[in-house]
């Protein structure tokens, strides 16, 4: 989600929708902005839907307000709508809030706040927090900054919020947890900005606070700002900040491209995605759209993933999982032929689709002839409220926040993650895993971020090997097992975006054919890790090194046979089986990525290919 905020003596209309605009690449579910004057010329005005449609119906009402917030969304509690839309306003409806993240104990403050008496109107988290401001700032009879610190003490969850009280157009409170704000200074202090990112104000500003977490910032006119600690009171000195970045690095967050971004983000991004699902210290996965269908789950004895792209490997993923972990048969389907080749469909059959988009034209053809045929439908999605999210019977969402590169990088993950739960659940609950295997299993799920972090250190080891093999021809990926799919991947991501042509084969099925194609000039990328045939796979690693084929291995940390061999070595952490496709991607996601941008490639968008594939 994207905030932008706008307190001091110009029209803040215009400054928080541009602002908005700037930062819809951080969701496009549905937008809102408030405005607040001496004069009392403010209003409110949220929609599902786009910048521009939250342009369409308040532009013609001419609010006026030197205060104002904004709000651009992707949802996480409630539908896309109107109402679940942001500013969110309390039960007196002075207090006005914007928020991003999660406040995880909602439900109990929830349930508390209505035994007070507050009534909520929408199905958000954000809705509670700003009436337990109200109650706290009613109870304690204090100001709004105290208030909203009293209150954040009582909240577990991750937050960047901004939160005015109309009747003080003087004043804005900022804070976070887990979720990034800045604040931009305008001269003498005369005027402040608010934003997730510092994109929407760069024109008007360069100093900027980034508050750190825990912080709260009191900000008021003509005064410098005051931040503290949330717990405690320790008053912290504002660093302020000299902006050096130009607008489009800043909407990368600093990063050179958004696939860098986004495969940086993958370790927040697995952890947004089993957030409430995974509860690793009772050893339970709870997914309501899968606990609600579970006798269908159960009772299903084949299971069809259908899906495109990136998304179709995470498929592949999933069959390894399904299978494996869980004993149901599972075909993996190309949507677009699925849908054209009368396939058998029973009605016992469950239906996977996979889609980052939501809006791919040959899958949502696939869901509609599966649903015709009686099968039930669960989608896998990313983005909220999208048309394979509806048109399916249930479904997941992954929550890894828009993904803008072209190339997907953390939509694969956080898919395989999504499929990973569901295997392991009905694994268990099928009594294909004992109490302790699953035991093992979520526990080193709940530690996978750690692990992808750590990898992610390694990205200028990457760098090197990828200076080396730039200007290759040719690349072949080589996986076995639960790494065959990675192969496949890795070798997409390369052709994807530096036009390399690569394939992915299963490494044993490397003598049937792409042998032939080995020198000394063809790079060879073998996931070696030592779960999953490892032996097997350093056998074809010999076959390749004798026909002087450059290795490029993926290896577990403290392999010593593997590295004798190849020419590179990449580690990983060690891990259990089945999550070895979520540790191996990420190197192959940096070989591709820094090979593109060393062939001066345009990385976030590859020619001839769209992120959203709406045609067939
Ligand atoms: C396009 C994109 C790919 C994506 C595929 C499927 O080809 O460029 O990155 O994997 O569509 O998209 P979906 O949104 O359905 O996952």
């Amino acid at each position: 989600c994207g905030i932008v905020g706008y307190l001091g003596f110009r029209e803040a209309y215009p400054i928080v929708m541009n602002g908005l605009q700037r930062l819809e690449y951080r969701g496009y579910d549905s937008a809102g902005i408030v405005l607040t004057s001496e004069s009392n010329t403010g209003g409110l005005y949220k929609t599902k839907g786009k910048v521009a449609d939250l342009r369409e119906i308040s532009e013609k009402n001419n609010i006026k307000g030197t205060l104002g917030l904004g709000h651009t969304r992707w949802a996480t509690h409630g539908v896309p709508n109107d109402i679940n839309s942001h500013p969110h306003q309390s039960n007196s409806g002075n207090l006005v809030i914007v928020h991003n993240g999660i406040i995880e104990n909602y439900d109990t403050l929830k349930k508390e706040l209505i035994k007070r008496g507050y009534t909520f109107y929408s199905d958000t988290d954000t809705e509670v927090l700003i009436n337990l401001i109200e109650e706290v700032k009613k109870t304690n009879n204090c100001k709004l900054g105290y208030a909203v610190q009293l209150a954040l003490r009582n909240v577990v969850g991750a937050y960047a919020i901004a939160v005015f009280d109309k009747s003080n157009p003087n004043e804005i409170i900022v804070a976070r947890l887990g979720s990034p704000i800045a604040i931009g200074i305008g001269e003498n202090n005369k005027e402040f900005f608010i934003a997730s990112d510092a994109s929407p104000f760069i024109e008007y500003t360069k100093d900027a606070i980034y508050l750190d977490d825990e912080e709260l910032a009191i900000i008021k006119i003509d005064r410098d700002i005051r931040v503290r600690k949330i717990h405690g009171n320790l008053v912290v000195e504002p660093n302020i900040q000299e902006l050096e970045l130009n607008l489009e690095q800043i909407e990368k967050g600093g990063y050179d491209h958004f696939m860098l971004k986004e495969i940086h983000e993958q370790t927040n991004a697995i952890v947004d995605t089993y957030r409430g699902r995974l509860l690793a210290d009772k050893d339970i996965i709870k997914m309501g759209s899968v606990d609600n269908n579970i006798t269908k789950f159960l009772n299903a004895k084949r299971i069809v993933v259908v899906a495109c792209g990136t998304s179709w490997h995470a498929g592949l993923v999933g069959e390894y999982l399904f299978e494996d972990l869980a004993r149901i048969p599972v075909e993996v389907e190309y949507a677009s032929e699925f849908r054209y080749r009368n396939p058998v469909i029973h009605k016992d059959d469950i239906v996977i689709a996979i889609s980052q988009s939501g809006e791919t034209a040959d899958t949502l053809a696939a869901i509609k002839l599966a649903k015709a045929n009686g099968a039930f439908v669960f989608g896998i999605c990313n983005v909220v409220g999208s048309s394979i999210a509806r048109e399916t019977d249930s479904g997941a969402y992954t929550h890894a926040g828009p993904e803008i590169g072209v190339a997907s990088t953390k939509a694969f993950t956080t898919q395989i993650t999504v499929l990973s739960l569901i295997a392991l659940k009905l694994g268990y609950l099928k009594g294909e895993l004992s109490k302790s295997d699953y035991h093992n299993y979520i526990q080193e799920l709940s530690i996978i971020p750690s692990k992808v972090e750590k990898l992610l250190k390694f990205d200028a080891e990457i760098e090197k090997i990828a200076a080396i093999y730039k200007d290759a021809p040719n690349c072949l990926y080589l996986g076995r097992g639960y790494n065959f799919p990675v192969a496949l991947e890795g070798a997409l991501k390369l052709k994807e975006i530096s036009y390399i042509h690569a394939e992915g084969y299963p490494a044993a099925e490397m003598k049937h054919g792409p042998i032939a194609l080995i020198d000394e000039s063809m790079p060879v990328v073998v996931i070696a890790t030592r779960k999953g045939h490892y032996e097997k796979v350093v056998s074809n690693i010999q076959e390749i090194k004798s026909r002087k084929g450059k290795i490029i291995a993926i290896v577990t940390k403290g392999d010593t046979q593997v590295r004798d061999i190849a020419d590179h070595v990449i580690e990983i952490p060690d891990t259990l089986e089945p999550f070895t496709p979520l540790l191996t991607t990420i190197p192959l996601q940096l070989l591709s990525y820094y090979i593109a941008v060393m062939r001066d490639c345009n990385v976030d968008q590859p020619r001839n290919l769209a992120k959203s594939v709406t045609v067939e």
